[in-house]
């Protein structure tokens, strides 16, 4: 039996796929447990490439379950719409399964989350508009609507009217927006629903009876640990937990049947959206690195914001989901800078206007805004490194890097990916035992 998570270590778009995909061979299920159609995850199989939003990565692995836990925000429309685009590519969908008690976006959530965002002027998080917030909110609030709802006609419409007779208000009157008609809401998801009924489940049994079986499952996270509704640069995250806890809640498995949780984190660092960001570069060096790691969003299609890795936001990841493994991705992207600043410790301006220095990730969001970046300067290497596998045969200094980091996060580093295809990889230790 395993029961591995695949957790980010930084602001999402780490490569987790490339994790993700070297272990889903392996694996029986792969669960996704958070979020919704706000991530993105670029699969590569063959000479096929696939950008995920919604569908658990197992998808495109033939023999492996694809399950939608509870923990995750389910868009009917988009999840349909993401199916049918797949079979049209010749994927076989029929080996997923949806939790009959995870949380569903409507147009509402949708709606809301483009209107309130609009309305939050210079605080917007800057969210990718997919109705996560509100979907979440509603949930929080006990007036979420669950995939099982979605089969009982009387349910959903006495949710649905309940739900917008207060929005609408909202709506209205206070983001001065247009109403939303409760029957086309209903219509929808009761459509949609329809196609999704041969696929709901109760996934929380399934996964258990299958660990207790022998089978192993993947445990796939969206978003990242530093967009952590609890553990995130908070109020700039997402609304649910990608951290590894995330994981049994999001699924209905508990913590004792985990048995790895391997962390992913870029050689450098990215983030989209609003919020602090200390290593961040606004130079020329920024746009080098946006431009050599193609650093522009799978789902928004933003333009990424990039900088230097940042050893204390990777430590604390290690810390609050007790990672057993590290994967470090994108590595060659480095390749040809004469010196590679890695932060080790932060300056961080206190209430009082004191400054100190600390080498752990403050809480306090204040300080942690007010964080300039020390750094330490390791040498880079010109050598062209993608697609070599053996460790050894790295350029000295990429070895020096990669064992600093190491040292640095407090974490082994099992996988090295240097490349753009799947076998763009070193691997120092297996991920799955
Ligand atoms: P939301 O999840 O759409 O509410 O957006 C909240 C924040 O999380 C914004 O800063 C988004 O850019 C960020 N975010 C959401 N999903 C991803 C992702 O998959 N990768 C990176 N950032 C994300």
């Amino acid at each position: 039996m395993a029961g591995i998570i695949v957790v980010g270590a930084q602001w999402g778009d780490e490569g987790k796929g490339k994790a993700t995909d070297l272990i889903a061979g392996k694996m029986d299920y792969v669960a996704r447990y958070n979020g919704g159609s706000n991530a993105g995850h670029t699969v590569v199989v063959g000479d096929q490439t696939y950008a995920l939003r919604l569908m658990p990565s197992g998808i495109v692995n033939p023999g492996v379950t694809a399950v939608i836990g509870n923990g995750v925000a389910l868009d009917p429309k988009e999840l349909v719409e993401e199916k049918a685009s797949l079979e049209q590519r010749g994927v076989d969908t029929s080996h997923l399964l949806i939790s009959l008690s995870a949380q569903v976006t409507t147009g509402y959530h949708r709606y809301l989350d483009r209107v309130s965002e609009s309305h939050l002027g210079k605080r917007k998080i800057g969210t990718t508009g997919r109705g996560i917030g509100p979907t979440y909110a509603d949930k929080i609030n006990r007036i979420g609507i669950r995939v099982a709802d979605l089969f009982d006609e009387k349910a959903v419409t006495a949710k649905v009217e309940q739900n917008l007779a207060l929005k609408n208000e909202l709506l209205t009157k206070i983001y001065g927006a247009e109403p939303l008609d409760a029957h086309k809401v209903v219509d929808e998801l009761l459509t949609y629903g329809e196609q999704l009924r041969p696929y709901a489940a109760d996934t929380s049994l399934v996964l258990n009876k299958a660990l207790d079986e022998g089978k192993n499952v993947l445990f796939e996270g969206g978003q990242a640990t530093m967009l952590d509704i609890d553990h995130g640069t908070y109020p700039f995250v997402t609304s649910s937990n990608p951290t590894a806890g995330g994981a049994c809640t999001g699924t209905g498995v508990g913590p004792t049947k985990i048995t790895r949780v391997v962390g992913v984190s870029k050689a450098y660092t990215t983030r989209v959206g609003a919020g602090p960001f200390p290593t961040e570069l606004f130079d020329e060096s920024g746009q080098w690195l946006r431009d050599r790691g193609h650093e522009y969003g799978v789902v928004t299609k933003r333009p990424r914001r990039t900088g230097w890795f940042d050893a204390l936001v990777v430590r604390y990841a290690v810390r609050v989901n007790g990672l057993t493994d590290l994967v470090i991705t994108k590595l060659d992207t480095l390749t040809g800078l004469k010196k590679i600043p890695v932060c080790v410790a932060y300056d961080i301006t206190d209430h009082d206007g004191s400054v100190r220095r600390v080498t752990e990730l403050p809480v306090d969001q204040g300080l942690f805004d007010s964080a300039k970046p020390v750094y330490e300067e390791l040498d880079g290497w010109d050598e062209n490194i993608t697609g070599i596998t053996d460790f050894d045969r790295l350029p000295a200094a990429a070895q020096t890097y990669v064992r600093r980091l190491e040292e640095l996060a407090g974490c082994r580093i099992s996988l090295v990916g240097n490349g753009p295809q799947r076998d763009h990889v070193i691997r120092l230790h297996p991920l799955v035992d």
